[in-house]
């Protein structure tokens, strides 16, 4: 039973300790520390981004859409080794073209060649693809820009690091070294991956000059045709790339053109898909790498 006094005594009112009450600047405080975690934590992963592809100096186009794709079509070609240049974005071998060039290659040297040069190397993808294919090769690697040669050699020593194969870097103009060739010294694989003028087709139809590179590829004041054709002769067999738009027909005409008579010249066409586009890869030609051997 309830008496009257314990009744009073659950009336009482109870003295319970104040709340804590947040004052405003405890609040903003906390507020600033949150932001600053969350700044620090996108800041960090940025760097930890940045550092494996692109060589972390340089965020370039090329870092970021070689980011975005998917890595592991591409095993054992690893982009974390490149650092890059102003042109690198259009310019060199992709990874969605690397599996179509890696078919290309392999069906072409059923016998691995055994001395390799990159006649137009640039920041040293297509040479780092030909580093990882063929092991056991000797490969030099030309590129006509100092500066852009300085960045060659870099990534070539990350790739040594990498693969336990050199790479040796010339930064001087191959097309001097194709012409001093002969049958006796001529590498078993000569690479010619010509500037195109630009970023692509969509640009070249607005850019006249651009639109004149893709359609007279050359190497200095040389057509490519008939460098092809000279190396070619000298022994090598040259496998060049060419823009989806070319008449490939009469490309390999123009090769056999320089040809010295009796020898020929014989033409191979590989189409390059982009693995981005999947549901038309079989209709889909990025580019074409041409192999010219002469008989
Ligand atoms: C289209 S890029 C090659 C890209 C390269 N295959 C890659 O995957 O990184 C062409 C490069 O050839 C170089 N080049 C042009 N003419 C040359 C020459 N005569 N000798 C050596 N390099 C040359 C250019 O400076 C440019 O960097």
């Amino acid at each position: 039973m309830v008496t009257a006094s314990a009744l009073s005594k659950l009336t009482e009112p109870v003295n319970l300790p104040e709340p804590v009450k947040m004052t405003e600047p405890v609040i903003l405080t906390a507020l600033v520390i949150l932001t600053a975690l969350i700044v620090l934590v996108i800041i960090m992963s940025l760097i930890a981004r940045a550092s494996v592809i692109g060589g972390g100096a340089r965020a370039t186009r090329f870092s970021e859409a070689v980011r975005n794709f998917d890595q592991r079509a591409l095993a054992p070609l690893d982009y974390g080794w490149f650092e890059t240049a102003d042109a690198t974005a259009y310019s060199s071998l992709m990874p969605w073209h690397v599996r179509s060039t890696q078919e290309a290659l392999a069906a072409e040297f059923a016998r691995p060649p055994r001395t390799i040069v990159d006649a137009t190397a640039h920041i040293g993808v297509d040479t780092a693809n030909f580093r990882v294919m063929f092991p056991h090769a000797a490969i030099t690697a030309f590129e006509i820009d100092r500066g852009v040669a300085a960045v060659l050699r870099r990534n070539m020593a990350r790739v040594a690091k990498a693969t336990g194969g050199e790479v040796q870097v010339r930064a001087a103009d191959s097309l001097e070294y194709i012409r001093e060739l002969t049958r006796a010294q001529a590498p078993d694989l000569i690479y010619l991956d010509p500037p195109w003028g630009g970023s692509g087709a969509a640009a070249a139809a607005r850019d006249p000059a651009a639109a004149s590179a893709r359609r007279n590829l050359g190497l200095g004041s040389l057509p490519l045709a008939a460098v092809v054709a000279m190396a070619a002769h000298a022994g090598a067999v040259v496998v060049t790339k060419l823009p989806r738009e070319t008449d490939v027909a009469e490309f390999a005409q123009r090769v056999r053109h320089y040809a010295e008579a009796p020898r020929r010249i014989r033409v191979t066409r590989y189409a390059v898909h982009d693995l981005r586009v999947r549901a038309r890869a079989h209709a889909h030609v990025a580019y074409w790498l041409l192999v010219c051997r002469a008989d």
